[in-house]
């Protein structure tokens, strides 16, 4: 599938649920209404829509949320698309804030998974259950050694905040290092209506320009095909990244569109066009006009975002479009 912009879209996003057990402060508003359950998809609905789109060339699927790992029964969806692995998909992988992975990581493993990212924004316990409102960092440590002890490959996502964690990037480097985990850096996006966003936000040039002077950082042409610009930590050999959306934004190579947990497939994280597939789906829509309607969907890709940190670009929060 090739977009207006000469972009080939060969990753799909797919948000399984938008519930979640922490309640980050970047990410959601403190009292959160979930969608009924009714308007989401079936796990057996994603899986044909997946299907569709590894049809169109598709190679790479991401499962996100919300939690992805407290959709119930979860297991079968991603044991389905475990068995397409090598029959059109390169990669099933699965971004989760780690607090179920203790209980999932083996499985994750036998169905094909290689790597995760775990979201994970400091080591202090105290502050992560300020940042998370209520998450128990200990469980989610937990979850990263299980994944770990399973031979997942661990990707540490942990979003920059100004006067928040901002001073825990090199314990962070550290920690990861010693582990042999990637660690990737992420500005705040205003996607959803939350509180503080603003003053939080840190742009990351800066906080590059700091660590190289107490790392050996190198330019990596290492690339796993999201938006993460790759340094390399010559101390740990290990990968450190930057999703800079505001700062530095890379829409030019984008590479990905979204697909809610209600169906709506969204072609970019900060823009409001989406077609509406469980509508295709539930009117019986399948082959042909199913790939049809996805097709309609590239076809109106924007060329990018228009981020600005003081205004909320779409009020649907990435617990909805998927992080
Ligand atoms: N800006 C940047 N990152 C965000 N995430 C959630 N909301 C936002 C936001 N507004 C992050 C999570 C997770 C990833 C899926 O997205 O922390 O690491
Ligand atoms: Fe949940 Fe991830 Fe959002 Fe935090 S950032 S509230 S862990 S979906």
């Amino acid at each position: 599938m090739i977009d207006p912009f000469g972009r080939s879209i060969t990753y799909l996003r797919v948000s399984v649920t938008d519930r979640c057990d922490f309640r980050c402060t970047y990410c959601m508003a403190e009292d959160m209404e979930f969608l009924p359950r009714a308007e989401l998809l079936t796990l057996e609905e994603m899986e044909r829509l997946c299907a569709a789109f590894i049809g169109l060339g598709v190679t790479k699927l991401r499962l996100t949320g919300g939690e992805p790992l407290l959709r119930r029964d979860v297991m079968r969806l991603i044991e389905a698309l475990g068995r397409r692995l090598g029959q059109g998909l390169e990669e099933l992988t699965l971004t989760t804030n780690g607090s179920q992975l203790a209980r999932f990581a083996a499985d994750l493993a036998r169905a094909g998974m290689r790597r995760i990212n775990v979201s994970l924004d400091t080591l202090d316990e105290a502050r992560f259950a300020r940042i998370t409102r209520g998450g128990r960092l200990p469980q989610v440590l937990a979850g990263i050694a299980a994944a770990r002890a399973a031979g997942l490959a661990v990707k540490i996502n942990m979003v920059a905040l100004k006067g928040v964690n901002d001073d825990e990037f090199d314990a962070m480097l550290a920690w990861c290092g010693a582990r042999g985990f990637d660690l990737c850096l992420i500005e705040t996006m205003p996607v959803g209506e939350v509180t503080h966003r603003a003053e939080t936000h840190l742009p990351l040039a800066g906080v590059r320009a700091e660590l190289s002077r107490r790392w050996r950082l190198t330019p990596s042409p290492h690339a796993t095909g999201g938006p993460a610009r790759y340094m390399r930590v010559e101390e740990t050999g290990r990968h450190l990244g930057f999703i800079t959306p505001l700062s530095q934004h890379f829409c030019a190579s984008c590479n990905r569109v979204r697909l809610t947990c209600t169906g709506r497939l969204y072609l970019c994280l900060g823009q409001e066009n989406a077609v509406d597939l469980r509508g295709a789906l539930r009117q019986g829509a399948a082959g042909e006009e199913l790939a049809a309607a996805i097709r309609r969907g590239i076809a109106a890709k924007p060329l990018g975002h228009e981020f600005d940190i003081t205004r909320v670009a779409v009020p649907r929060h990435m617990s909805v479009t998927g992080g």
